[in-house]
């Protein structure tokens, strides 16, 4: 087996010839903004990277350090943050700049546990900032760098079992803490994950770490990771009413702050129960909507992480004030789920037929 600082070396020349140019790695790894760092990071979460590009540049030029962020009303964060879903992050990272102006007078703290102790930033995330931000030999480990890790030491293990997360962490540590620039090897650890060892076929022919991968001597990359054991799905059922007044505004109602999609915007909506379908009638009842003709607009369908989402959606026109609502120009919405959005795109398809 290589030693890991020849290791660390081979990954990051391959980094220096190879690192896609992306808005947030205008410095140097372990010289960057560890603002800019947290935000990146946090969008990066379950977000693909070119959903983040152009988004990252928006949020980070309207709001350019903790202290402009946390001054921030926060329905413009979430407004800026639209697209990318899961909200909760964008409300985290919103309190993680009041915390470090609150805190640590708007500067990113240097000790592992103050950074590990700011809203949204878990173990992967204090290691990112910690490492490419302030250029510390902090270890991380994401879905990408778990891959490359049990690929490079032979270990058929699916990447959420316990000894495959307590053996990745053991060694991106040993790997980070041999590199000379423990930001750029880490950054490049994710990069090989991302775009040479990828979960189906991988490119070994490019891959900085060919000749000392075990996978790839023993032909089982197919098999590493081992797939994860499945999670049930259970399924929710929701009936949407789109009305538009004369002007054509919508009519909105905010989710809880809680649970699915907390604090986001919605059309009026129930949950339903079973697979009873309400009459038009019954539906504008139990919503406390005033009784006017509603028309069917189809179905929209999404799967979320641990449920699939199924909404029927009704179409119609009414006016005036509506208690805990509120009219919204199509061209000015508040932060809304995609799932809604399209429910919006489905509704307007059924007005324009
Ligand atoms: N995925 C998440 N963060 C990343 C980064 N900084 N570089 C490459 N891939 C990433």
């Amino acid at each position: 087996m290589s030693g890991a600082g020849e290791l660390a070396r081979q990954l990051c020349g391959w980094f220096g010839a190879n690192a896609r140019e992306l808005p947030w790695r205008m410095a140097a790894p372990g010289e960057r903004d560890p603002y800019q760092v947290l935000v990146s990071e946090l969008m990066l979460q379950q977000t693909q990277v070119s959903r983040v590009v152009e988004r990252f540049r928006v949020f980070v030029a309207r709001f350019p350090t903790f202290a402009a962020l946390a001054a921030a009303d926060e329905g413009e964060v979430m407004a800026l943050w639209a697209g990318l879903g899961y909200y909760r992050r964008a409300r985290l990272l919103h309190a993680a700049a009041k915390a470090v102006v609150g805190r640590h007078g708007g500067e990113m703290p240097r000790e592992m546990a103050a950074i590990g102790d700011l809203p949204g930033v878990g173990r992967y995330t204090a290691g990112a900032i910690a490492s490419i931000g302030l250029g510390r030999a902090e270890a991380l480990v994401d879905g990408n760098v778990s891959r490359v890790l049990l690929r490079l030491e032979g270990k058929a293990l699916a990447s959420d079992d316990p000894a495959a997360v307590a053996f990745a962490w053991e060694r991106a540590g040993e790997l980070v803490r041999a590199a000379a620039n423990p930001g750029a090897f880490n950054e490049a650890l994710m990069e090989l994950g991302a775009t040479v060892c990828t979960p189906t076929a991988p490119k070994c022919g490019e891959c900085p770490w060919r000749e000392a991968c075990v996978a790839r001597r023993e032909g089982t990359m197919g098999e590493i990771p081992r797939p994860k054991t499945r999670v049930a799905r259970t399924s929710l059922r929701f009936e949407c009413v789109v009305l538009r007044d004369a002007k054509g505004r919508v009519l909105l109602e905010q989710r809880p702050v809680g649970g699915l999609w907390g604090g986001l915007w919605q059309p009026p909506s129930v949950e339903m129960v079973g697979t009873r379908k309400p009459a038009a009638g019954e539906l504008l009842a139990k919503l406390g909507l005033p009784e006017v003709a509603l028309a069917q607009a189809g179905v929209v369908r999404r799967t979320l992480t641990h449920r699939n989402v199924v909404m029927r959606v009704w179409v119609g026109a009414a006016g005036g004030k509506m208690e805990g609502r509120a009219w919204f120009e199509v061209g000015a919405l508040p932060a809304m789920s995609s799932a809604h959005v399209a429910v919006l795109a489905r509704a307007e398809a059924e007005v324009g037929d």
